[in-house]
């Protein structure tokens, strides 16, 4: 607007979309698709103002995660959107770029309102040049994975649920059943969100060529690094970037992977399947990518010997800490940009994963140096294992409005898997 701030009006309503030839299937949706939502995109240093205003028959609200901001911009449970209501928040947005998303958080209706399709990509751009495909859609392209089951009228199956939630025998991707991507250049790098309700994906390319990943929640790697595949839980991303050959197609595909979970849980949580999730076609003729640099970001690490103390989670099957979620209850009480220790132990034979609202994370693990750690928000914490975490929270502080630390597992949220935190 005229104050330079960005501004982003986004409205919730219904509609129908046709994803099976001949099926109009009832959705939600943001800004007018009918599914999904459309693409944010802000600078940081750009002070933001998202509006969001609620066209659907029940109470909604709209959470940014990965941002750091305010306690009142979140949009978790206590900013709650009446029908016909609107929303606003605003902050000044202080991130390294990332792959943010945004979706519905009203508490114990979660997975409703994203099954039904809320849910948009929220680019952070910064302003340390990057030589990385940045195009837009032509080597810069956004991949939001999801999965449905359809009832024979067409409509999503919202009710054959098992223990992780609601599994769909058929994947979006970005609203599209089997989408191809016309490429034209030798190299393009892939956005991928894990919008899913509960399934997790192993994402790998078909003629088991490596990719390379450059980002995963919180921003880019210190370095590109070659991986086999990279599995993303729901609510993770991954930037990976992946080269081409004129003429020769390949595919983006998941396949079965390990969730340290024993077999049948693994197989219950839909890990075994394999799905093809995006053909890419290069034409006959490519335009030559720029090599990869060396460097990506060049953010220092958190460090461990930073970390003023260290708080444990006991995950059970539904609890954390033996405790339901309670909009009433303060769980923890963090002082302001602090930089600690979140320990999670999975005592349950049920795969979980933690996201923390306003925290960037970087996981400490046994032989990965403090400069190689990945930035995260959302880790997955297998059976009986425990993750350990360095957190740093946001510079905002507000005694009275708490964020969230749940397991994105939306039905494991929705059933009291939440806790709540003051930033000080
Ligand atoms: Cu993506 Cu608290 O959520
Ligand atoms: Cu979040
Ligand atoms: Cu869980």
């Amino acid at each position: 607007d005229a104050a330079g701030r960005r501004v982003v009006e986004l409205v919730a309503a219904p509609g129908t979309h046709e994803f099976l030839p001949g099926l109009a299937t009832p959705t939600w949706g943001y800004g007018g698709l009918p599914f999904g939502g459309p693409t944010v995109r802000a600078r940081r240093g750009e002070e933001v103002v998202l509006r969001v205003t609620n066209r659907l028959p029940e109470t909604t609200t709209t959470h940014w995660h990965g941002a750091t901001l305010p306690a009142r911009a979140d949009g978790g449970p206590h900013q709650p959107i009446p029908p016909g209501g609107t929303w606003e928040a605003s902050w000044r947005l202080d991130q390294p770029a990332a792959t943010l998303w945004y979706h519905p958080h009203p508490h114990g209706r979660t997975e409703r309102h994203v099954h039904r399709g809320l849910c948009g990509l929220f680019l952070v751009d910064d302003d340390v040049p990057v030589d990385l495909p940045a195009r837009y859609g032509v080597d810069d392209v956004p991949l939001v994975l999801t999965d449905r089951s359809f009832t024979p009228d067409g409509a999503f199956d919202e009710q054959h649920r098992n223990a992780v939630g609601l599994l769909g025998d058929t994947v979006l991707v970005n609203s599209t059943v089997a989408p191809y991507l016309d490429v034209t250049t030798t190299r393009v790098r892939l956005r991928v969100l894990n919008a899913s309700p509960a399934r997790s994906y192993r994402v790998v390319l078909d003629d088991e060529t490596p990719l390379t990943l450059v980002g995963t929640d919180g921003g880019l790697l210190p370095a590109p690094r070659v991986v086999d595949g990279v599995v993303l839980t729901p609510g993770e991303r991954a930037e990976v970037v992946v080269d081409l050959v004129p003429g020769r197609r390949r595919v983006l595909r998941s396949v079965s992977h390990d969730l340290g979970a024993v077999n049948g849980v693994t197989r219950a949580a839909g890990a075994h399947d394999s799905f093809d999730l995006l053909e890419l076609r290069p034409a006959p003729r490519l335009e030559p990518s720029p090599p990869l640099p060396a460097r990506l970001s060049r953010e220092a690490p958190l460090a461990e010997a930073a970390a003023a103390r260290t708080r444990r989670f006991t995950l059970s099957h539904d609890r954390i800490n033996g405790l339901a979620m309670d909009m009433t209850r303060v769980d923890e009480v963090v002082p302001v940009a602090a930089t600690e220790i979140w320990e999670f132990t999975n005592r349950h034979t049920l795969p979980h994963n933690m996201h923390v609202h306003d925290a960037r994370m970087q996981v400490l693990e046994r032989g990965v140096p403090a400069a190689e750690r990945p930035w995260k928000d959302t880790v997955a914490v297998p059976p009986a294992r425990t993750v350990r975490a360095l957190v740093r929270v946001g510079p905002h502080a507000d005694p009275e409005v708490p964020y969230m630390l749940h397991c994105h597992l939306l039905r494991h949220e929705d059933d009291g898997m939440m806790l709540q935190f003051l930033v000080v």
